[in-house]
């Protein structure tokens, strides 16, 4: 389907290309298919299934049926894209417009002439500081409205779990350093290879991280723990930081939002968790958090291991 073809199948469970293995945490069972292609301008954009026809078997006149069907909903799905499209837009805008104002204050008050020179590095440091929030902002924004559209596709391939986990480290050392914090990596004792888009995967990982390098005390810790049982793999980012209150945990994943008073804490959008959560539901997994003000936090990262 994805080479925009129709496909019928007639049995799933003989057949080669195993498309049941996506379905299998349900107890709904597949026997026949029938797939066409969702077409919008020329490019694959879904494909919408036909399982298990009652009587008899998936005909070419069903196939003609669902082609017409899908090439309906193909456009009525990029016209929701395009009307989620345009909130994002206008959110975003409005995110821009408080640094926005900054700059021009900041500038307003530099091109007076009665200000003294620490006043002036204040300000050139507020320029600074906003400068790179927007840059921030854009380049979230960016991730966000690719995810969402569908436009950013995932390049599934082989991943070693110890390969990409050393790797996030590693990236994030310096900064652990920097910040004066010890950072440990706990692998389990096989290393996976499972399917997954490992820069995006990275992508996540790093902004967790991240977060757990930004938000915690002098001399804290970070741990990055693996456990794998029955093809699932849980990643747990665990961190003595901050912590974060009880009644703002549900609000965490919502686009823009950081807990009150995290702007004094450090720098940040309040994009990288929605970009995590959407990386990590491409991937089939899900992404959960439990935390202690004052004590720590703790990210979970579930994920199913895709065989090679
Ligand atoms: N490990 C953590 N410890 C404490 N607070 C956290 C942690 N991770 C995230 N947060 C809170 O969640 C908010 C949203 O995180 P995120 O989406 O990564 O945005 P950002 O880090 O850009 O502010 C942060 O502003 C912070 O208030
Ligand atoms: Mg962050």
């Amino acid at each position: 389907v994805t080479h925009a073809k129709p496909i019928i199948i007639e049995d799933l469970e003989t057949d080669e290309r195993q498309l049941n293995h996506n379905r299998n945490n349900s107890t709904f069972v597949a026997k026949s298919l029938l797939g066409v292609p969702l077409i919008y301008k020329g490019k694959v954009i879904g494909v919408l299934e036909a399982i298990n026809k009652r009587i008899g078997k998936f005909s070419i006149e069903d196939q003609e049926l669902l082609l017409i069907l899908g090439s309906q909903a193909a456009v009525a799905i990029q016209n929701a894209r395009f009307f989620a499209q345009s909130d994002l837009i206008s959110e975003f805008v409005h995110e821009l417009r408080t640094p926005l104002a900054s700059l021009n204050t900041a500038a307003n008050l530099l091109l007076k002439n009665d200000i003294n020179s620490n006043k002036k590095n204040a300000l050139v440091e507020v320029i600074q500081q906003e400068t790179s929030r927007l840059s921030s902002l854009a380049t979230a924004f960016l991730d966000i409205s690719r995810l969402e559209s569908g436009r950013s596709q995932f390049q599934f391939q082989n991943i070693g779990l110890s390969g990409l986990l050393n790797e996030c480290v590693c990236l994030m050392q310096t900064q652990a350093d920097q910040a004066g914090l010890s950072l440990k990596l706990f692998l389990p004792k096989s290393n996976p290879i499972f399917r997954g888009d490992p820069n995006k995967l990275k992508q996540a990982i790093i902004n967790l991280l991240s977060n757990a390098i930004k938000y915690n005390r002098p001399n804290g810790e970070i741990v990055l723990n693996t456990q794998i049982e029955n093809n699932t793999l849980r990643l747990r980012i665990i961190d003595n930081g901050i912590g974060i209150p009880q009644d703002h945990i549900d609000q965490l994943f919502t686009k823009y939002y950081r807990v009150p008073g995290s702007d004094q804490v450090a720098q940040g959008t309040g994009l990288g968790l929605v970009i995590v959560k959407r990386i990590i539901e491409g991937h089939g997994g899900d992404i959960t958090v439990s935390s202690q003000p004052g004590e720590g936090t703790i990210f979970t990262i579930t994920l199913p291991l895709i065989p090679e």
